[in-house]
């Protein structure tokens, strides 16, 4: 699909896991003229100034804002700190655990490239307590990168306010100030208003982008930047991708193969829908994807406003590790599940395994001796896999020909379109969460804000313990 990319959805078809729980050809040639006119329809809704997220790849303009932004604070900053949830946490994960190694963190500042990232996408008082204990001794060399759309919702804004107080007492208003960059809406919302009372730097997140779409923009963009991903290419791959998500013949079209794919077995009873990247790299890839998918597809009304209640559920493991946790339930539990393996075919550094020269090798570890652990984890993939289809279990693989800043953004924007596409075969709107506003206005009521006193009252009555 693209230079970076590939689909493969062999084990998904009736020949790999037989006809009951397989795809035939002519499944995909009956819903091929269905998906076609709803690209078309994508398409057209894009011409007309929606679906802005298909854009950001190409907007030049906010690519240099953000280098910019980097540009002006990379220098003197030992720690960023990232205050954000949801669509506007985990994009910024997903990059650095993909595009940066694990052990970034702690590497020194000149094997490091830039500072120490912290994602704090939870109000876990403990967590962000120690995070706090971290980070205080450098405060002066801290950044905080502020990402709330709405500026609204209630974990952010604690921690915001907890982190404007410690830099106002410990260094002052003005560094405080200068300490601080906001992504938010760019005209309004609470904490536009707060950018422009207190004269913070800032970034938008474009209009009609909504937080789990936003990975491409500012919110994903800046903290990558300033850990040393290269953003032109993250954009680069990303464009790569835009064409083939575009096409109307179901078949040329990954996007739309994966949204169709997984719609079919939907109503076929297959609802969940695991994602299962055999390298740590891409596990957060998976976590991104959750959000993606379970926040766009599960509606309870249909475009029409009828009740619908659908939606997949997506689900997170990571191989090899959980071969050894969840496989058992995969292959001999209800065959109510889609695979989709995340592969590597060229790790960036590999492991060899020492040669069976050794005497100390017993004969049964000798078939490991001179292979790599690259090779073992792939052999591993394979053999999921082909243990899965041979339980009829369906399963597709997205192959990063490596894991490269151009195929993690190219992943990012075919997973936008097929979430784009699903949610149009699914006949819901993909782009609101009205369920996930309902449990922020009870945080509201719940701790008091002013407007809430009867959602308060209301929950009260109800008796949940608080
Ligand atoms: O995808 C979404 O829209 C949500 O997950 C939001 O990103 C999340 O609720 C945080 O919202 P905000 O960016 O307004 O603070």
């Amino acid at each position: 699909m693209t230079p970076h990319l590939s689909l493969e959805y062999r084990s998904a078809l009736a020949d790999a896991v037989g006809d009951e729980h397989g795809l035939n050809p002519a499944d995909l040639d009956l819903i091929a003229p269905r998906v076609a006119e709803i690209v078309a329809q994508i398409e057209r809704e894009r011409a007309a100034g929606k679906r802005r997220y298909r854009d950001l790849p190409f907007d030049e303009a906010m690519l240099r804002d953000v280098v910019a932004a980097v540009t002006r604070r990379r220098g003197g900053c030992a720690n960023l700190v990232v205050l954000g949830i949801g669509g506007s946490a985990l994009g910024n994960i997903a990059l650095q655990t993909a595009l940066n190694p694990a052990t970034y963190n702690l590497l020194p500042a000149d094997r490091r490239g830039g500072p120490r990232l912290f994602v704090m996408d939870n109000v876990d008082p403990v967590q962000f307590a120690a995070a706090l204990d971290f980070i205080e001794p450098e405060l002066d060399r801290t950044c905080f990168n502020v990402i709330s759309k709405s500026g609204e919702t209630a974990e952010t804004a604690a921690q915001f306010l907890i982190a404007r107080d410690l830099l106002q007492h410990r260094l002052g208003r003005d560094r405080a100030r200068e300490a601080i960059l906001v992504t938010t809406d760019p005209k309004s919302g609470t904490m536009r208003e707060i950018v422009n009372a207190e004269g913070y730097e800032s970034l938008p997140v474009p209009d009609g982008v909504g937080g789990r779409f936003s990975v491409l923009s500012a919110v994903g963009l800046f903290s990558a930047g300033m850990c040393g991903i290269d953003l032109a290419a993250v954009l680069g791959g990303a464009r790569a991708m835009s064409e083939s998500i575009a096409r109307p013949a179901l078949r040329d079209n990954p996007a739309a193969l994966i949204a169709a794919i997984h719609y079919m077995f939907y109503q076929r009873g297959k609802r969940l829908h695991v994602m299962m990247p055999y390298a740590a790299a891409l596990k957060d890839l998976a976590d991104w994807y959750r959000q993606l998918w379970a926040e766009s597809l599960g509606k309870r009304r249909g475009l029409d406003g009828r009740e619908v209640f659908v939606g997949p559920t997506p689900i997170k493991a990571l191989g090899a590790t959980d071969q050894h946790s969840q496989v058992q339930l995969y292959r001999e539990g209800p065959n109510d599940k889609v695979f989709t393996f995340l592969v590597v075919d060229r790790f960036e550094r590999d492991v060899l395994i020492p040669p069976a020269a050794a005497a100390d090798v017993p004969e049964v570890m000798r078939y490991l001796c001179g292979a790599s652990l690259g090779r073992l984890l792939n052999a591993e993939q394979a053999a999921t896999e082909y243990a899965l289809t041979a339980s009829q279990r369906p399963c597709l693989s997205i192959r990063f020909e490596a894991v490269t800043p151009e195929a993690v953004g190219a992943f990012f924007l075919l997973y936008e379109a097929a979430t784009s596409i699903a949610g149009l075969l699914f006949g819901i709107n993909a782009y609101d969460q009205p369920a996930v506003q309902a449990g922020k206005d009870g945080t509201f009521a719940l701790m008091g804000r002013t407007g809430y006193e009867g959602l308060a009252a209301q929950i009260h009555a109800k008796k949940v313990p608080t």
